[in-house]
């Protein structure tokens, strides 16, 4: 018997029924009685369904950092689809996966030679761990089964970056999650640290915690440590000042891999393809994500370092050289994307121009300091984010009513964490739009004070 389904009269037209999206990382009952819709998007805006334009100050969720449906990328995905829409990546190839890793890769710093294509910054973070894994055991290092993560860290939420993964309303609800896992500290003290431009002085030493873990747990039981450059999901907290070098010495030092998760650093956001640059640290395997299609389609990638490549890829036999991968990894349609983005970035010098403009937008992302309640301020690269005191009646309920105001009374868009504002706008942001993004925020500080 067949079934006529009902897919309404007008797929297009704004829903009235938002019950069946169980939306993701969302209040859902109070998203739906005032809903923030978006259905268009161009350069640095969003256009409600109504056509309100609503100025982009987070990059979508740190993405579009060549701004939003630019017309590269949008016809690279275009003539892509009409050309082919799928080819295996098992067994099988097409040109545009070579193409985007070899370009890719010459973006990386040292011997990060290697792309492994999949479609999220999760599905990379769980890849990065299992290839960590995997390569002590080729190695003949069996007992090298640990992952060190950090505290307040984000590496998505498979079951791997959860695990190592340091923020707990992510994992309290999730079992046991992996065995072996441990975590350094977080970087963050306010009291030495706070209203900090760029990296802060103090803080090198939390990465002397990787001693007393080793100590603790025998390096040779040690697989690979994880941390964000800048710590993007609970606040934008940039590395102190020296601990990104001191972790890779301690790593070096024991045999220990180390994984920078560059899924919001990378492409751009702190002035350079990625942090590693900025930095001046060779890691052994960085995870990308999000910018590497400026968000227009998904893609998220592991890049490795040539002796790792070299350890799983080594004989003529035709035997998999990694049991791993995705249906969707390499996709035409996210190579083509990529592709083009990449070709923005270059063309448009967008990397350098984060970079040239880092101290404009700190100068004014800080002059909120004077506001009602802010307790702290940090800028990096085209990255803000605001501390504010948070209501009596509980952590995050401030920052939602800010922005709520935000979208509805002022037309924009921010992300929250806690009682935080994250801000990290498309990187041809211009410098008005940079005023209107703090003048924005600081009537919104002012109204919910
Ligand atoms: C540092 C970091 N790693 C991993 C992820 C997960 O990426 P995705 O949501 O694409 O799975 C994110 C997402 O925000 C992230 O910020």
């Amino acid at each position: 018997m067949s079934v006529a389904y009902d897919f309404g009269a007008n797929a297009n037209a704004s829903p009235n029924d938002l019950e069946a999206f169980f939306m993701p990382f969302t209040p859902n009952r109070a998203f739906k009685a005032r809903p923030r819709l978006l259905s268009r998007s161009k350069d640095m805006h969003y256009y409600t369904p109504e056509g309100r334009a609503v100025l982009d100050a987070t990059a979508g969720l740190w993405c579009a950092n060549a701004g939003h449906n630019r017309d590269p990328i949008v016809e690279a995905i275009q003539s892509q689809a009409a050309e082919m829409d799928f080819a295996p990546p098992f067994q099988y190839g097409h040109p545009k996966a070579f193409a985007v890793s070899a370009r890719i890769a010459a973006l990386a710093p040292g011997d990060l030679d290697h792309v492994f294509l999949c479609n999220s910054g999760s599905e990379a973070g769980d890849t990065a761990l299992k290839i960590a894994l995997a390569y002590h055991a080729t190695k003949g290092n069996a007992t090298r089964t640990r992952l060190i993560g950090r505290e307040r860290g984000y590496h998505g939420v498979g079951f791997g970056g959860i695990s190592v993964g340091g923020i707990s309303p992510n994992r309290k609800m999730f079992g046991s999650l992996l065995p072996g896992v441990d975590h350094l500290p977080h970087t963050y003290n306010r009291e030495k640290q706070a209203f900090s431009k760029g990296e802060p002085e103090w803080g090198a030493e939390r990465a002397d915690a990787l001693e007393s873990l080793v100590a603790l747990h025998d390096a040779s039981t040690i697989a690979a440590v994880i941390v964000e450059p800048m710590a993007g999901s609970t606040g934008a907290i940039p590395a102190p000042q020296g601990y990104l070098k001191k972790l890779r010495e301690i790593c070096d030092k024991y045999g220990i891999l180390l994984i920078f998760d560059e899924v919001i650093t990378g492409f751009g956001r702190l002035g350079y393809a990625f942090a590693a640059e900025r930095y001046g640290v060779v890691p052994d395997m960085i995870t990308f994500a999000k910018g590497v299609t400026s968000g227009a389609v998904p893609m998220g990638g592991v890049l490795v370092r040539k002796h790792i490549y070299d350890t799983f890829v080594k004989s003529d036999d035709p035997v998999i050289d990694l049991f791993h991968g995705y249906t969707y990894s390499a996709h035409p349609l996210a190579c083509a994307a990529s592709l083009a983005t990449l070709d923005v970035y270059r063309d448009e010098g967008l990397f350098e121009r984060a970079r040239a403009l880092e101290p404009v937008w700190a100068d004014a992302f800080h002059s909120l300091r004077s506001k009602p309640g802010v307790l702290d301020i940090r800028t990096v690269g085209l990255v803000g984010a605001i501390d504010f005191e948070s209501r009596a009646d509980g952590v995050g309920r401030r920052a939602y009513e800010g922005m709520e105001r935000l979208f509805h009374d002022e037309g924009m868009m921010v992300r929250t964490a806690g009682d935080t504002f994250a801000v990290s706008p498309p990187l041809i942001v211009s410098e008005s739009q940079m005023g209107e993004i703090v003048e924005k925020i600081g009537r919104t500080l002012d109204a919910i004070f």
